[in-house]
Formats: structure tokens, sequence, C-alpha cells
């Protein structure tokens, strides 16, 4: 998309970057961690889906806190706005600068800074990739209290702006409550330290959970304080095939009435999302019959046999009660990827025939399918979907264990007719069952215009109010939702 696409939104009256500014900026860097190169800043100026492109000419990149804090001092003295931005694989144009806003990159922040093996806190600097956090916790046997097909790129700073809630929030829970700690340079500059708290600290506000989900648009984190549990010692995959929602949703009930707490993930996908996903992947699905839905059911626990048994006896009761008709268990390590391959990769599958219009809603589990019926349908009247039209599916998958559905409309370019006939329906229809427009992505550009639809004006109106106490100039991340 070029900036026809959005015409709604205006350059605000921000200082225009000069030489002198980058001369300031020198100072504070050293040159290789400044970037002016125009095919070099591509990679930085355009989003994951390759749908929202910005213009901006100076990417940094600090390696410390306090290069972080010299830049952001100097931005907001200047009026230059700044986007902060992690792993760059936020799903709602939130990372990307609009305009010209420099982008402050925190890849650089890449230090382990401690870890407490008897309690499992770790603490890092916030550019560490979350797959480097958690090959490290492996060996100290504990587990990142969170995962997601992106973890290769993201950063653990990137997944608590966003609040990603991932493959295992059933069991591990949200970053709300795993966080412990934060360091953040605010939009002045001054840096801002709950990085030592422990695990109970009632003195005050808790000033940390702002900043988590808050999107880049309160402060720049740049240390994280995490607890992590002990990684689990067995984990055990299985792939089943079900006929109908209503199967989906009882097939839920019994899993976690019969496999308790060893269940750690319960992942919906729909016929047609792996239909996308073979043509991406080009091999043979893990079942062989097709079905109308698909379950992926993880378990992890501290002991195999017993894991397996408790596995296997919820697979045979729901084959004899009809609630599940196919199914398969990975017997190894290999075959556990190889399952949740056919999961993880539906992000991509959906965006790689040219592009993806992705809603990521909440909406409570009677209805949570429905949806991706309604989009089809009204894709289906409107003419724009089929062989020949822009859309080449719409298709529904998700953390059914947190009320989550991601409806991804797969399209071989992006089209405003699309964009016009989804939006703002699918936000009305997911309004209409009190749902949320934002379940674990945010709002960041995209939803920038409704986020109406899942907050009261009196919410709103303390929304913007937070943000004018924080950040008076409005220099962080600006044309986002706030
Ligand atoms: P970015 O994309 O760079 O930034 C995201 C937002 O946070 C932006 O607004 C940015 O300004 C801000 N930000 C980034 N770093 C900082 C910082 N240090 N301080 C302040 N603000 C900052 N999300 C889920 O919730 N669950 C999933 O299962 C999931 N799976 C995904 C799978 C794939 C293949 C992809 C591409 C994305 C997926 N996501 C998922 C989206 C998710 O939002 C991101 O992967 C992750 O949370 C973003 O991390 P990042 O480091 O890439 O941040
Ligand atoms: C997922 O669950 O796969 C993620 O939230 C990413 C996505 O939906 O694209
Ligand atoms: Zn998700």
């Amino acid at each position: 998309l070029t900036k026809d696409s959005y015409p709604n939104v205006a350059r605000a009256n921000y200082a225009k970057l000069t030489d002198e500014h980058i001369a300031k900026f020198q100072e504070i860097l050293s040159s290789n961690q400044l970037i002016t190169d125009k095919d070099e800043l591509l990679n930085y100026n355009e989003d994951w889906m390759k749908k929202y492109r910005g213009e901006s000419q100076l990417l940094l990149k600090p390696k410390t806190t306090e290069e972080v804090s010299e830049i952001i001092k100097y931005a907001s003295e200047q009026n230059l706005a700044v986007v902060p931005q992690g792993g760059n694989t936020g799903l709602v144009g939130g990372s990307v600068p609009v305009f010209d806003e420099i982008i402050l990159s925190l890849a650089g922040l890449n230090k382990f800074r401690s870890f407490d093996s008897t309690s499992g806190i770790l603490k890092v600097d916030s550019g560490v990739i979350l797959e480097n956090a958690d090959n490290f916790l492996k060996e100290q046997g504990y587990i990142f209290p969170l995962d997601l097909g992106a973890k290769g790129s993201c950063h653990v700073g990137g997944v608590v702006a966003t609040n990603a809630g991932g493959l295992r929030l059933l069991r591990y829970g949200s970053l709300h409550g795993s966080v412990l700690g934060l360091e953040v340079v605010l939009p002045n500059g001054e840096i801002v330290s709950s990085i030592n708290a422990l695990r109970k600290d009632n003195t005050g506000y808790d000033l940390k959970q702002l900043f988590i989900g808050s999107e880049g648009t309160l402060g720049v984190i740049t240390g994280v304080s995490i607890l992590c549990p002990p990684r689990p010692k067995s984990f055990n995959v299985a792939f089943l095939g079900v006929e109908s929602y209503d199967k989906v949703k009882e097939t839920f009930v019994k899993a976690k009435a019969e496999l308790g707490e060893i269940l750690s993930a319960f992942e919906l996908m729909d016929h047609n999302s792996q239909v996308l996903t073979k043509n991406h992947l080009k091999t043979s699905h893990p079942l062989e019959e097709e079905h109308p839905f698909y379950i992926l059911i993880e378990t992890s626990g501290s002991n195999n046999t017993h894991d397996m048994e408790k596995l296997e006896a919820f697979l045979e009761n729901a084959f004899e009660s009809e609630t599940i008709s196919d199914g398969v268990i990975a017997q190894d390590e290999t075959q556990i990827k190889t399952l949740w391959n056919w999961r993880e990769s539906i992000p991509e599958s959906s965006q790689i025939g040219g592009g993806v219009y992705k809603y990521d809603v909440s909406i409570p589990l009677d209805d949570l399918y429905e949806l991706t019926n309604a989009a089809r349908e009204r894709l289906i009247e409107a003419d724009l979907l089929g062989e020949g039209k822009p859309v080449i599916d719409a298709v529904g998958y998700g953390h059914v264990g947190d009320g989550n559905l991601h409806l991804n409309v797969a399209v071989r370019h992006y089209d405003k007719a699309v964009e016009k006939c989804l939006e703002p329906f699918v936000y009305e229809w997911v309004s209409g069952k009190n749902g949320s427009i934002s379940a674990e992505h945010g709002l960041g550009f995209q939803k920038k215009n409704y986020i109406g639809y899942s907050k009261s004006e009196a919410e709103i109106k303390l929304i913007k109010q937070l943000k004018g106490l924080y950040d008076p100039k409005a220099i962080l991340n600006p044309y986002k939702y706030v």
C-alpha cells in the first residue's frame, strides 16, 4: 500500500529531520548504529504483512538504556516523532512509521541480565529475541511463559509492548501476570525502573501494567523481568478431526475435564485454513481424510507415561462418544514439531498469496467460529471471493482455550473494496456479541478508528488523559490508536 491507501491521516506538526539532528544522533551513537540508506530502511519501514509502509529516513539502533534515554530526550526537545520497533512482526501496522517518524530499533539491546534458578526470574534487555530467551531457559530447566509462531524474530520487549497471548496462554496466563517488572524510558527521556520487582509488591499503583500492551505509545521498554515456570519434562501433541463447531466445543469441555492440569494448548483450525497451509507447505496433511474442523491439543507435564495414558484415555472416550472422528498422536519430538507446524504456518500461508486482512477477536465461545461464515458469505455476496477475484479465501482458526478467533482473509492483492466490505462490518459483528476487536494483536494503525467498538467513551477519555500525562508532546508512536 502507498500513502493513498490511508488518505484520512495527515502528517502532524512534528519537526522534519535535518542534518543537525543526524549529527546530534551521531554524537550519541556510533556510525553503524544509524541507518539512512533507503534500501536498508525498507525492511524497517514496511510491516510483516507488507500492508503498511512508512517513509522514515532514519533508523537508530541503540545498545544501552542510556543511549535510548538520550535519543528520546533529544527527540522530545526537538519535537521529532519516534516509532519504537522490536522484531517488526506486529500484525496491526503499529511497529512501522506512518510518515517520516524516526524508527527506534531495540534490536541492539540484546543482553541477558540475570537469571535466578531458584525463583525462575529472568531479567533481559528488551531486544532479546523470544526464541533465544527460551533456548537459554531450556538449558536452565525453565520455559518462557509465552510461545508464538514469530518466536524466531519477535523481541521480549515487543511481546510485552503488545501483550501478546500466543499458543499457551491457556496454561501460563497473560503477561500481565508473569511480567514482574519493567525498565522503561519515558517520552521525556527519563528512565523509570521496576525491574527489581518481587513477586509481591503492593506499594501503590502497579505502574508497569500500563506499559504492557501500550504498543509503544507511553514509553520505550528497555528491560523486562519475568517469572518463568519450570520446563515440563514431557510434551505430547494430538491432531484431531471433528465434524462441526459444536463438536469442537464438546471436545474442549472434555479436554479440560479429563486432561486437567496437563492441558497446555487447545487450538482450532478450520478446513480452509488447512487447505491454504497445504498449498504452502506442499506436504501431506497429518490426517488422511478431510474434516470441517481440526484441533491441536498439547499436554505438558512431569511424567510421560502418566501424561500419555491420560491423553490416550481422553481420545478413546472422545472417539467412543463420537465427539471426534479422527486423530493422530505424535510419537516423537519431530512429529510434535510437524503437527505444530500445521497450526503455526497458517499466518504465513494466509499472507503468501499476495496479502491478508486480519481480524483478531475475542467472542463468547458459542459464537466464536460464526464470524468466519458471516465474513465469507458477505465477501461472496459482494462478488469478491473466488477464482480471478481479489479474495482467495476467508479462514478461521485460533486459541479456543482463550475465546480468541483469528479471521484471515487471504487476498491476491490489497484492495479497498475488500477492506470496505469487511470494515466496519467485522467490528460491528464482534461488538454485537459483546466481544473485543483486539484479543491479542493490539490496535496499532489498523484499528485506530475502531476502538469505540470495544471501549466506552469514558474509557477512551481516560486513555487519552493517560497519553497526555505520559507523553504531552505525543512524540511516541503517533497516528496509532491513541
Ligand atoms: P514489533 O512488531 O516490532 O512491535 C509491536 C508493537 O510494540 C509496536 O506498536 C511497537 O511500536 C511496540 N514496541 C516494540 N518493541 C517495543 C519496546 N521495546 N518498547 C515499546 N514499544 C515497543 N501475537 C500474539 O499475540 N499471539 C500469537 O500467537 C502471535 N503469533 C504470531 C505469529 C506470526 C507468524 C507473526 C508474524 C506474528 C504473531 N503475533 C502473535 C503478533 C505479535 O504481536 C508479535 O509477534 C509480537 O508481539 C510483536 O513483537 P515484535 O518484537 O515483533 O514487536
Ligand atoms: C496466531 O495465533 O497464529 C497468531 O496470533 C498470528 C496470526 O493470527 O497471524
Ligand atoms: Zn494468535
